[in-house]
């Protein structure tokens, strides 16, 4: 059987990456190389994301990653069969670069150019990294994303319900903010709430009370911020403890609502499809161990399959990129020079 390479650029937000996929026929592929470069110096004086400097980063860095990722990999260029790129959703400076830098490989070695949606990457992980099959439960909890979808195949989700307002990564990441806690917030909060009592501070927990799995987060900053001006006004100022229980009351809440709203996927999924369940979570949320932990329980609970992908593809990475442009090219579907950079691109 032929043996296929395929390159994986990914340059959406704020890591600019590239990444190596082999397999043989219809095999599962293996990482040759997967390479990453975060931004989180870049932002970190802004408290933020800024778009013109991610731009500005991604089109210098992606290149480098190639590079390095065909190093890695021990693969010439002359052994790539096809480039899958990040076409969107994303910001826009960003998305543009990686789809240009795929152009100029595609046209001038002569292999297809495979336009893949980073939610699809994020969404098909569970395939590449535990060869889960089709259809199953997938949530997709990011610093820009949250829903639950049903994966029934590489181009055919349809979506459970999510988030009406803010994405948890982007609470755990205001939260770090207004505690003074480094960016990315996600991993800094996980570890102050590790020191802290959860029951200390009491957070809300959104939209419990409504039928279905849609969610809210932005309420969440708004009592966070509240708890803790109320704890600076009264003692003029945070001590490490305080920023620890402050985290761990906001952990908290946000894992009681994913898994009280993952119980009802897990309804609605069985309502539609009658196959044993299994509960796919993924994109940088996926990350938090306190998360996975509990979202294990409640599978456990109701005797449905749990996976998660190793917290290195959790976050955003090329290879995700790379093994859906794969799922895409598989089913016969490439693009040409028309593939254009999408801001917004719901799955
Ligand atoms: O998937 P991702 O790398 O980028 C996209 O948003 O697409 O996710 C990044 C988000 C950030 O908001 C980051 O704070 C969050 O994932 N994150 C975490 C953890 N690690 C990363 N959130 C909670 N706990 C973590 N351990
Ligand atoms: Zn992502």
């Amino acid at each position: 059987t032929k043996t296929l390479t395929i390159l994986g650029l990914e340059s959406s937000c704020d890591d600019t990456a590239a990444a190596i996929l082999r397999c043989n026929g219809e095999g599962a592929p293996d990482i040759l190389a997967s390479v990453v470069h975060g931004q989180a110096d870049l932002h970190a004086a802004f408290g933020g994301v800024v778009p013109e400097i991610a731009a500005r980063a991604h089109a210098e860095k992606l290149d480098i990653c190639v590079e390095e990722a065909l190093a890695a990999g021990q693969v010439s260029l002359s052994d790539i069969d096809a480039i899958a790129v990040t076409a969107g959703p994303g910001l826009i400076g960003g998305v543009l670069s990686g789809v240009m830098c795929a152009k100029g490989l595609s046209s001038g070695l002569g292999i297809p150019l495979i336009g893949v949606n980073h939610l699809a990457g994020h969404a098909l992980t569970p395939r590449l990294t535990d060869h889960v099959t089709f259809p199953y439960l997938m949530l997709l909890v990011s610093g820009g994303h949250c829903q639950f979808l049903i994966a029934r195949g590489a181009e055919d989700f349809s979506r459970l319900g999510g988030t009406i307002d803010d994405a948890p990564g982007e609470a755990f990441d205001k939260t770090a903010r207004l505690l003074g806690l480094p960016q990315p917030g996600g991993p800094s909060v996980q570890k102050a709430a590790e020191r802290g009592d959860p029951k200390k501070f009491r957070f809300p927990r959104p939209l419990l009370d409504r039928p279905g799995c849609d969610m809210s987060f932005s309420g969440l900053k708004t009592a966070l911020l509240r708890a803790r001006d109320s704890v600076v006004t009264e003692k003029g100022g945070l001590t490490e403890r305080d920023q620890a229980d402050l985290c761990a009351g906001f952990q908290a809440a946000v894992v009681d609502v994913l898994a009280e709203k993952t119980r009802r996927a897990i309804d609605l999924y069985l309502a539609e499809t009658p196959q044993i369940p299994l509960l796919a979570v993924a994109g940088g949320v996926a990350a938090n161990t306190a998360i996975r932990a509990r979202l294990e329980t409640v599978c456990s609970d109701l005797g449905v399959q749990f996976t998660a992908p190793p917290l290195a593809l959790c976050t955003d990475n090329a290879a995700m990129i790379a093994y859906a442009g794969l799922e895409r090219f598989r089913l016969g579907h490439t693009d040409d020079m028309t593939l254009v950079a999408r801001p917004r691109w719901p799955l």
